[in-house]
């Protein structure tokens, strides 16, 4: 008996523990102080290949804003995000104020300790980066991982990205079926040769 109650007490333990992580780190993005001063290289309406295309993206701390603001900045994760015309009749690509939720900002660039410098990051457009209009955002994180500030590009600045993932889809299905297909012959023949020297 006695033992059954220690394990209720310490399940109890855990879900409060867990319901309570969870529910001091929720953010909402129209609560956010927008600080971050963000510039992208792309110029506005450019065409980047993925997989090929390179670009800049750099941040800073707004010069407005007061002495010891950054404080509580901890890391700078930055992040692609669909302009409103790729999100348009898209419910998976949504955007919510919680940012738990949001579908806008689904493509990390880099995350970097925050430095009151600013800082700077070359990416290169990853392969799985679908076809659409982006534009690039930096959340301020805190120590708990949680977006405290953030900084954007002008939405009408929004690059475009060319995917090539279909291609790379194709030539990944064709090289499975050909090593699938060269490991069975190779049983096969294996086997027929076996059979030979047994005759
Ligand atoms: C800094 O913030 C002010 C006020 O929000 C804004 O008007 C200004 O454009 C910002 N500076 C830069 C370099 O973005």
């Amino acid at each position: 008996m006695a033992q059954s109650k220690l394990v209720m007490a310490l399940l109890v333990a855990v879900l409060a523990a867990g319901c309570c992580a969870s529910a001091g780190a929720v953010a909402y993005l129209s609560k956010l102080p927008v600080t971050l001063d963000v510039i992208a290289s792309p110029s506005p309406g450019q065409v980047l290949h993925a997989g090929e295309d390179v670009i800049t993206v750099t941040w800073a701390l707004n010069a407005s804003r007061p002495a010891g603001d950054d404080a509580a900045y901890k890391n700078v994760k930055v992040s692609l995000c669909y302009a409103p015309a790729s999100q348009k009749e898209r419910e998976w690509r949504k955007t919510h104020d919680d940012l738990k939720k949001d579908k806008t900002c689904q493509f990390k660039v880099a995350q970097q300790p925050y430095a009151g410098a600013g800082g700077r990051v070359e990416y290169r457009v990853a392969l799985d980066i679908p076809t659409a209009t982006y534009y690039v955002r930096a959340y301020a994180l805190d120590a708990s991982g949680t977006q405290v500030a953030y900084g954007q590009t002008a939405p009408a600045a929004a690059f475009n990205v060319v995917s090539i993932t279909g291609v790379t889809t194709s030539i990944k299905v064709a090289a499975g079926v050909f090593s699938t297909f060269s490991v069975v012959s190779l049983a096969f023949f294996f086997f027929i040769e076996k059979r030979k020297k047994n005759n």
